[in-house]
């Protein structure tokens, strides 16, 4: 480990370096305008790949954005580890909010606040920083190491799922390494062993051919805005449970010991509070929030739009209205299964007087992975030697949809190791990561690869 270590420690600011270039580039999938920035960060990685000395590096085109994969598999008696990463951003509007821009980072008491510094460009780095040193020092890498990067993460991977399909053979592997998910607080090494799934949902009221006067029309005529909260209103009753009929039908319930294995976390529910400057909570009752956010499914408008929004006031009677619809799943919630409930019971919500469409974003299933898995305790293992602090395992609310689709068409587990933290403001303004834990990342990351045939059973 020596000799790594040495060449982690004496890189620490080439690497910061070339992850600042990565964040200087605003790959953010969802917008058209950036579709060659999306790509120039797809090269970076490739050169990335090429110049430690990686085999087989290939950027693949699709239909949409590139995936960047490469390898070094050098063991026919040893494991092979594919690590999974996105190189795709969110927007980084309102631009207006963030104290400096969001695609140059900029680094203020050891965080580096820039748009993906921690989702994911920060995060995925530190395992690429790990094979580099193992590469650069002409260490033996002990596993089989294998890259897959993409550029949709954030649009639902559109194309990933079909390339995994294709592509079995390129790809397979014994387990998947992913740093994409937050740690349980500072400098309090975790793993992530649950996530939940998705169901993104659009609804759309349209009602008079045209927007009216409120005052000629006002009381005749259904107001599409008026419909839609009414709509929304009854999405959910007011203990927190969702209304939409069959909703909880699959939801596995919590066994005692999963909630006692939640409860024995140290969630501090008065830091949660004072981060967001609320002055309660609120969710389902009967669940403590910790419960709420990772282990109970969940429902929420994320959009909603209608009418006049300017300057002072407009009296009119708007013509359409929408809402997009976001419901966090969990084990064994099926997206597709939850989408077509959705549907169905908006649909009968909806009057004559109105069109309503209901669409379907993208989904993903929701994963809990077995904590004997002999991979978590390696990685659990690595963490306690670079942190040296015993590791939590517990869930996250957020969604990685294709850590199912690894499971169901490669057949492997998962292991979440983040090394973000819920303060680093994801697809908030300001977005950061801190340069500590992108440090301890790599050197977690070359531990893991370093003791992981020791745990293999
Ligand atoms: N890295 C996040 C997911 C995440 C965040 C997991 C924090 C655990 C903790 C990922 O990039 C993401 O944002 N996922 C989306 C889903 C996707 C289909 C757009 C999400 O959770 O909203
Ligand atoms: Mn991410
Ligand atoms: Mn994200």
């Amino acid at each position: 480990m020596n000799k790594l270590q040495e060449y982690i420690d004496a890189n620490e600011k080439k690497f910061r370096e070339e992850l600042f270039e990565l964040l200087r580039i605003p790959s953010v999938s969802t917008s058209s305008q950036n579709k060659d920035d999306v790509k120039e960060a797809a090269k970076f990685l490739t050169k990335q790949f090429e110049s430690i000395g990686l085999d087989r590096v290939t950027m693949h085109e699709t239909s949409g954005h590139p995936i960047v994969t490469a390898e070094k598999c050098q063991h026919n008696d040893q494991p092979t580890v594919l690590v999974y990463g996105h190189y795709d951003v969110q927007p980084s509007d309102p631009d207006m909010l963030w104290n400096t821009p969001p695609f140059e980072p900029t680094v203020n008491n050891g965080r580096v606040y820039a748009r993906g510094a921690s989702d994911d460009k920060g995060q995925s780095f530190t395992h690429i920083k790990a094979i580099e040193s193992y590469m650069k020092t002409g260490t033996t890498l002990p596993v089989n190491v294998k890259f897959i990067l993409e550029g949709e993460e954030e649009i639902g991977s559109p194309n990933l799922i079909p390339f995994i399909k294709a592509h079995k053979d390129l790809l397979s592997c014994d387990m998947v390494l992913i740093s994409d998910t937050a740690m349980f607080g500072e400098d309090q090494p975790s793993i992530t062993y649950g996530l939940r799934g998705l169901a993104y949902m659009e609804i759309e009221v349209t009602g008079p051919n045209r927007d009216l006067h409120s005052g000629v029309y006002g009381g005749a005529v259904e107001n599409p805005a008026n419909l839609l909260c009414e709509i929304v209103s009854k999405l959910k009753n007011g203990n927190g449970k969702i209304s939409i009929p069959g909703f909880y039908n699959d939801v596995e319930p919590l066994t005692e010991e999963q909630r006692e294995a939640i409860h024995e976390l140290p969630f501090d529910e008065e830091a949660f509070k004072k981060n967001l400057d609320l002055n309660e909570v609120d969710g389902e009752e009967g669940y403590n929030t910790h419960e709420r956010t990772t282990a109970r499914p969940s429902l929420d408008v994320n959009g909603l739009w209608s009418g006049y929004q300017g300057e002072g006031a407009k009296t009119v009677l708007p013509a359409k209205a929408g809402a997009k619809v976001s419901m966090r799943l969990v084990p064994n919630q099926d997206p597709n299964k939850i989408a077509k409930l959705f549907k169905e019971y908006v649909s009968s919500l909806a009057p004559d007087t109105v069109e309503i469409e209901v669409k379907e974003h993208h989904g993903g299933y929701p994963i809990v992975i077995d904590l004997d898995y002999y991979g978590l305790k390696a990685a659990a293992k690595a963490f306690e030697d670079v942190y040296q602090k015993e590791v939590l395992f517990s869930r996250e609310g957020g969604s990685i949809p294709i850590v199912a689709d690894f499971k169901k068409v490669l057949g492997v587990n998962s292991i979440l190791m983040g090394f973000g933290l819920t303060k680093d403001a994801l697809h908030s303004p300001n977005e950061s990561f801190s340069l500590k834990d992108f440090q301890r990342g790599i050197k977690t990351s070359a531990r893991f690869f370093e003791i992981l045939p020791d745990f293999v059973e």
